[in-house]
């Protein structure tokens, strides 16, 4: 299934190179998500305004799309905006969601390309217009690409969207369509804004903090991760193949004895 995505990538010229990289094709992550930290530490560290830092984080967005293309990942989840990341100031606020539409804009042609979909999860009508629209757009166009499946979080937090499920579980069984004792793991699953999407095997952290942020808490139940003390914006290729490799090397045995 690789050999016949590299094949037929036009784009990937250099995919070979990054796949003779990874020892073990077979147990590539399917699905990657990545909390996407320190851009602003990363404009303090130049003397530059934070807002620099979002802009060249977005330019580390578009090289790992590529590279995750290239390695035939076939989800790549970005952390880009918390429910609580409201809190910041309005100016900066007001940067991030207009990087939806920059990123999206300049990023079309080549998605479409590369046959990626763009996808998000997290609260779309908490979103100003103008991101809300550029998501959608993109969403629409680019929705029967079968490729790479690009998902962003975008005003995304967990627990609301935990407590979102519940409810809306809960009018399933006010109403008698769902009975309490139907009631299980899945059902939850399929409440859930991931409900079309495989769980992330691997969930990496950039910026040296080691917690989650409210992302993904019922979903990561069983994701490996990977830390990084590397600054979003500095991010690269090399740091991802040394995530991916840590991946490879790592017993999964949810509970069991596998691989003992
Ligand atoms: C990550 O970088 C981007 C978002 C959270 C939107 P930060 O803006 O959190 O950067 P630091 O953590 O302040 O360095
Ligand atoms: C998490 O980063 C959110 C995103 C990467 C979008 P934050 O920088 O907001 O997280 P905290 O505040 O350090 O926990
Ligand atoms: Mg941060």
């Amino acid at each position: 299934m690789l050999n016949k995505l590299f094949n037929k990538s036009k784009i990937g010229k250099h995919s070979m190179e990054v796949k003779e990289s990874l020892k073990n094709d077979e147990c590539l992550p399917y699905h990657i998500a990545i909390i996407m930290d320190g851009n602003g530490r990363w404009a303090k560290k130049r003397a530059m305004p934070r807002i620099a830092g979002h802009h060249e984080g977005m330019q580390t967005v578009r090289k790992i799309t590529r590279i995750a293309d290239d390695i035939g990942i076939k989800v790549l989840t970005l952390y880009a905006f918390s429910t609580e990341n409201w809190k910041r100031p309005k100016s900066e606020v007001e940067y991030l969601m207009s990087l939806p539409q920059m990123f999206l804009n300049s990023f079309m042609p080549e998605l479409m390309e590369r046959n990626i979909r763009v996808e998000m999860i997290g609260d779309k009508e908490g979103l100003p217009s103008n991101t809300k629209s550029a998501l959608n757009e993109a969403m629409e166009k680019t929705k029967n690409n079968t490729g790479l499946i690009l998902n962003f979080a975008m005003n995304y937090g967990s627990r609301a969207e935990i407590v979102n499920a519940m409810k809306d579980i809960m009018i399933e069984v006010n109403n008698g369509n769902l009975t309490l004792e139907e009631v299980d793991e899945k059902t939850i699953d399929q409440y859930l804004l991931t409900s079309k999407l495989p769980e992330p095997d691997l969930l990496i952290r950039t910026s040296g903090e080691v917690r989650l942020s409210n992302f993904m808490l019922w979903q990561l139940a069983y994701t490996e991760f990977w830390f990084t003390d590397v600054l979003w914006p500095d991010f690269d290729k090399e740091t991802f193949m040394e995530a991916i490799q840590a991946y490879q090397q790592r017993n999964r045995r949810y509970g069991g004895l596998k691989g003992e």
